[in-house]
């Protein structure tokens, strides 16, 4: 009777996973959809501790007390702009979550002098394999984002035959530990060499793909629990697993679309090599950048009657998404047609712009996405670039060399004044130097992004 309680909470849960995965896609209906989730997963928990197996919940509550005490002091303590780092940390503990159970249950088998059968075996190799990928891939990711170690792709010569090489060696030893599960020092060189797996892996590519990557690495850490569930006979972590894994791997291929980039060029093009970068860029073009300040822009916008904000990663660095609200409504107070306008991959996370200013409590209705906006820039008088950069890198569009070729733009070129908000000549996130700032109905406003946009919203009033 209680075995089948526990799986029909599974299911109810499974369903509430779904039903909150599915809101999570609009910000409309997200945070019921993570309300949703989060019951869901609450209740495949509760059902979980009723199982059999389960004999010790003194280790249970001192694993919950530890992890919720860690976990609550990340969530208190990372800084938005720290999120993507924080979220490969999390996929690693996934993995190498997996990585362990997977272990534990094949000693406890050889403990009890037995040899696991059926699909086990395969779900306890696949189980350590991806989840010992997964934790080191992402510390490594954890690491260049957090600027622990070089963000530049590291390369040398031969690597992808080193590597080719290695992958052969796990798959050798995945075949032997299939065959003969007891033997327990084959199971563990796996282990190791699948550690070293994920470290080659991840460090030839550049910090300015590890978002992608971060996301890659979500969805692996999601199969590996979803092996694991095969291995522990639990269907709610099939369930809870697979789901993260095709969410994962669809939200991947979401972020290469909006680079125009494969996956195959980002996990071994070595993109990032050369340009992350601080400083401004020596190569691109070059020109006259005109400053003008805030009150110059109160007046432009005096004779505007539409507006598009453009923000960019920028927003996010200065907490800016509460004063461009204000700045927002001051200009639709004064007639204007104020519209946001969302790049897919502004920011350095999906969806960061519409959290940012969702936070803020700008109406959903005004943010549009990049393909519906940008038939609208030429019509437009203003285009509000906020800190944003490689998303208005007209450059994409014609040079070929340029690493963001052909990746999709906003068009903000092509509204009838430009203005650009950020505190120096320095290049985005792909390190290259951006032609947009050098057009003749270009004008920049040097500062930073929050302090510029209060004084655009004074001088704007005291137009009024
Ligand atoms: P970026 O190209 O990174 O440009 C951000 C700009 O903000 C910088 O040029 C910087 O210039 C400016 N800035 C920084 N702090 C500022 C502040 N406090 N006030 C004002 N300006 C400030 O950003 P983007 O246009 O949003 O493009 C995102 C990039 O990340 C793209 O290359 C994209 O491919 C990459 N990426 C994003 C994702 C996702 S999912 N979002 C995933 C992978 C890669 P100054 O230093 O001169 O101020």
């Amino acid at each position: 009777m209680i075995e089948q309680l526990i799986q029909f909470a599974y299911l109810i849960g499974a369903v509430l996973l779904i039903l909150g995965m599915r809101a999570l896609g609009s910000p409309k209906t997200a945070v019921r959809g993570n309300i949703l989730a989060s019951v869901g997963m609450l209740l495949l928990i509760v059902a979980t501790l009723f199982l059999q197996g389960v004999v010790d919940f003194t280790v249970i509550l001192a694993g919950v007390a530890v992890g919720s005490a860690i976990g609550a002091f990340l969530a208190l303590r990372i800084e938005m702009t720290a999120m993507p780092q924080m979220v490969a940390l999390l996929n690693g503990f996934g993995g190498g979550a997996s990585t362990l159970v997977a272990s534990a249950e094949l000693l406890s088998y050889a403990r009890a002098g037995e040899t696991p059968e059926g699909v086990v075996p395969y779900a306890i190799v696949a189980g350590a394999l991806i989840g010992a990928v997964t934790f080191t891939g992402s510390v490594i990711a954890f690491a260049k984002l957090q600027e622990l170690m070089k963000g530049a792709a590291i390369t040398y010569p031969g690597q992808q035959f080193v590597n080719g090489l290695i992958a052969l060696g796990v798959i050798g030893l995945c075949v032997a530990v299939v065959l003969d599960p007891s033997a327990l020092t084959l199971f563990f060189a796996l282990v190791g060499i699948s550690l070293l797996l994920g470290i080659l892996l991840v460090i030839p590519i550049g910090g300015a793909d590890m978002p992608v990557v971060i996301s890659l690495l979500n969805s692996y850490s999601g199969l590996a629990a979803c092996a694991t569930g095969f291995v522990l006979g639990n269907s709610a972590l099939v369930i809870g697993g697979s789901l993260v894994g095709a969410s994962g791997l669809i939200l991947t291929k979401i972020m290469c679309d909006a680079m125009n980039r494969s996956l195959s060029n980002v996990l071994f093009g070595a993109f990032g090599a050369q340009t992350v970068s601080d400083g401004p860029a020596d190569a691109g073009p070059q020109g006259t950048a005109k400053g003008y300040t805030p009150e110059d822009a109160a007046v432009i916008f005096g004779n505007a009657r539409s507006v598009i904000i453009v923000p960019g990663y920028g927003m996010a660095v200065a907490q800016a998404q509460h004063a461009v609200r204000e700045l927002a409504d001051t200009l639709t107070e004064a007639g204007i047609t104020v519209k946001f306008a969302i790049h897919p991959v502004a920011g350095r996370m999906p969806g960061h712009m519409n959290v940012l200013l969702a936070e803020a409590d700008v109406p959903y209705d005004r943010l549009i996405e990049m393909d519906e906006i940008n038939p609208e820039f030429p019509e437009t008088d203003v285009a509000l670039v906020l800190g944003a950069n490689d998303v208005v890198n007209p450059m994409a569009r014609t040079d070929k060399s340029s690493p963001i070729y052909g990746m999709p733009i906003l068009d903000v070129d092509r509204a009838t004044h430009v203005f650009v908000v950020k505190r120096s000549m320095n290049p985005g996130f792909a390190g290259v130097q951006n032609p947009l700032f050098f057009n003749d109905n270009t004008m920049m406003i040097f500062g930073d992004a929050k302090k510029v946009v209060l004084q655009v919203i004074e001088a704007v009033r005291d137009l009024a």
